[in-house]
Formats: C-alpha cells, sequence, structure tokens
C-alpha cells in the first residue's frame, strides 16, 4: 500500500497524513468514509454466527437502568425481538469467519499487522449500546446499517460504576457529539471515553480494534517462548565451587552460585536473536477460538495466499507464520516477506522460490494455513 496516497477511507487525507495528525492523538469523524458500505454480514446471517460455539459473542440488554451481559453461543430464542429496546449483540472476530469482513480489515493494513487486532460487529436495536466506557486501544468506529449517536470525551476520571456486569464509567463528560449514518467511520485514540447509542432499529457498527500490549504481558510470553527455545548445550561449563569454599552455614546460599545464575539468565536474556524469535512467535500465534483443519495441496502452476486466520510477518533475520519461526535469506526471504506484506504469490513468485521453501509452502498448504490462489 503507498502511504502518501490520499484515501477516502481516511476523508482524503493518506494513511500518512492521518497518522501524523490524529493517531493517538485526537478523535476524527469521516463522514462516507465507505460510501454505499454494506454490512458484511445481514443480521440473519450475525445471529447465525452467534449461535456457533466457535464464534465469540456477547449480548447486552438494558432493562429499566439494570444491565445484564450474557456470553454466547446464543439460540435465535435467547436473542430478544427486535421491537424490544435497548439490547446489543457483539461479534468478536468476524474476520476470522466472514470473507467481507477480513476484507474490511485489511482496508487498514496501513498500520502494521502486529499492530491489527480483529473486527468486531454489533447489532443494536433502538437505544442500545455498550454504555459510557473506555478502551485501552485505538478503534475505527464503521457505521454500516443504521443510525448511532457518538457522544465522546478525553478522560479525566477513570472511575467506574460499582456493581455493574460491564465497566461503566461514572462520570462521563463528552465534548463531542455526532451522529453517524452508513458509510461514515469515527476514530478514536485508547482511552477517550465514548458512548455510542443507537437511533433507530437495525443499528449495526463495525469496530477495527488494534492490539497495545502491557509490558508485562509482553514480558510473559516473551520470556516463555524464551525459556522453552533453550537448548541446553551439551559442552556447557557446570558451575563449580570457588576455591576454599568449605562452610559452616550449609544452609546459606553462595554468593558465587548467584553470581552464577544472574550471569547465566542475563547470557539468555542478551541473546538478541531468541528474543526477536520468540516476539515473531508471540505476534503470530492464532488466537485460542481459531482451529485450522487441514487444508489441499497446491496446485502447480499456480500461485498461493494465505487462510484469512493465517497471521505472518517478518523481520530482518526470520519469516513467522502462525507462531512458528523460520530462519530466511537471500531471494527466498525476500519472497516470503512479499508474501506477508501482500498475503498472496503469484505462480512466478512461487516458481522463484527455492525447492525447500517450496516445500515448507507445500506443508503451511497441507495445515491449512496457504491455499492456492
Ligand atoms: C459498539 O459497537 O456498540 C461498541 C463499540 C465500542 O464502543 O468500542
Ligand atoms: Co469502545
Amino acid at each position: 500500500m503507498n502511504v502518501e496516497l490520499a484515501l477516502p477511507l481516511l476523508g482524503g487525507l493518506s494513511p500518512e497524513q492521518f497518522l501524523r495528525r490524529y493517531w493517538q492523538k485526537k478523535p476524527c469523524v469521516i463522514r462516507q468514509a465507505v460510501p454505499g458500505v454494506r454490512p458484511p454480514v445481514d443480521r440473519a446471517e450475525l445471529f447465525a454466527l452467534a449461535a456457533r460455539d466457535d464464534v465469540e459473542s456477547r449480548l447486552l440488554v438494558q432493562t429499566n437502568g439494570d444491565w445484564k451481559l450474557k456470553h454466547g453461543p446464543f439460540t435465535r430464542r435467547q436473542i430478544p425481538p427486535l421491537q424490544q429496546a435497548r439490547w446489543t449483540l457483539l461479534v468478536q472476530g468476524l474476520d476470522l469467519h466472514v470473507a467481507a469482513a477480513h476484507e474490511m480489515l485489511s482496508r487498514f493494513r496501513f498500520v502494521p499487522e502486529a499492530r491489527l487486532d480483529d473486527l468486531m460487529i454489533s447489532y443494536a436495536s433502538d437505544g442500545g449500546g455498550v454504555g459510557p466506557h473506555l478502551d485501552s486501544y485505538d478503534v475505527f468506529l464503521l457505521q454500516v446499517s443504521g443510525k448511532r449517536r457518538w457522544r465522546c470525551g478525553p478522560m479525566k476520571d477513570a472511575s467506574l460504576v460499582p456493581g455493574k456486569p460491564v465497566k461503566l464509567l461514572a462520570n462521563f463528560q463528552p465534548t463531542e457529539d455526532w451522529v453517524l449514518e452508513p458509510g461514515d467511520m469515527l476514530y478514536l485514540p485508547p482511552r477517550w471515553g465514548h458512548d455510542g447509542i443507537a437511533v433507530g432499529d437495525d443499528c449495526m457498527t463495525c469496530s477495527v480494534g488494534f492490539r497495545t500490549p502491557t509490558p508485562t504481558e509482553t514480558a510473559r510470553d516473551v520470556l516463555q517462548r524464551m525459556i522453552d527455545a533453550l537448548d541446553a548445550n551439551t559442552d556447557e561449563p557446570h558451575y563449580r565451587d570457588p576455591a576454599g569454599s568449605a562452610t559452616a552455614t550449609p544452609g546459606r546460599i553462595p554468593e558465587a552460585l548467584q553470581t552464577f545464575a544472574a550471569k547465566a539468565v542475563i547470557d539468555a536474556l542478551n541473546d538478541a536473536r531468541s528474543l526477536a524469535c520468540a516476539l515473531g512467535e508471540s505476534l503470530t500465534e492464532p488466537k485460542a477460538i481459531v482451529w485450522f483443519e487441514g487444508g489441499e495441496a497446491l496446485v502447480e502452476g499456480q500461485g498461493a495466499c494465505l487462510d484469512r486466520r493465517s497471521r505472518m510477518m517478518y523481520d530482518d533475520h526470520h519469516v513467522f507464520i502462525n507462531g512458528e519461526s523460520f530462519r530466511a535469506a537471500g531471494r527466498d526471504a525476500k519472497l516470503m516477506r512479499a508474501f506477508a506484506d501482500e498475503r498472496c504469490l503469484t505462480a512466478r513468485q512461487v516458481a522463484a522460490l527455492s525447492e525447500g521453501a517450496r516445500e515448507l509452502l507445500a506443508e503451511w498448504a497441507f495445515d491449512g494455513w496457504v491455499q492456492a490462489g
């Protein structure tokens, strides 16, 4: 994607300009970001998805000021009647299940894939919404059907209403107020209070969410993977006692052993390749809900495309796909990087891969990660 090219999606700004002006700074409403937008699923398809146990869904119903939250799957009868006001159904990770939703999410690939999370869709009856709240991540909220009134404001006080099943801001003070129609889109930076309320029936909103891991979450996953990858070298020198280490206090841990342990840990952490490898594997790990069925062999003389659920990224030395890492160099690395960026390889590019890389591609097809395309 040329990030200097103006996009209607960003109100005529280029990704480069949009990110500089608004990203993580201030909200922005883009009227007719997607003119003639069509919801990636219709209401019946959405309700059918919410009935599946491999789809993450939530239902939030307000009655007399009270909020009730339930987690899916939901039979049609568990979803309130359409005429009933103030309820909303939310389906997470729509991009994993529906090609049109994946395409919609792909329009936002001017932000690195490592930061893109998923596309959530909400369906709300008149007055429905999730209440005033804040998210810790950036979000694009695209209205795909009906109307929604959005109020938002910077968060000075993040205290919550006690005793509710959802996080509701106790002191929400909106400074902005907009009604979005189909095709309109709102961008919100992290930690801006917001409240979207359906105006009339059949309100559907797609949220494109981004990943904003905390240092603790990152360290926990990356360290675990670095530990798993630690390969004991059989020639490694074992610990040796310093000379004259007879002790009258045998319960005390020797200082030399503490120094030895500190050095072992620091040396393991200082392995930059291992850290980069663990990070790439962590970032491409599919969500727990994703399950790949075995796939079909690639067709000789054809290109290859990533399955929409596959996550593929790279760094200077590795290629990562669905939580696995591969060393790559030379022409193979160039082609595999193009594969991660474009999510497809032409027949010509596949033919230019080394035999080893083509075998790898065949394995990925066998695993259902890649398809002929
Ligand atoms: C919604 O679509 O109702 C909620 C989206 C959000 O506020 O993040
Ligand atoms: Co939100």
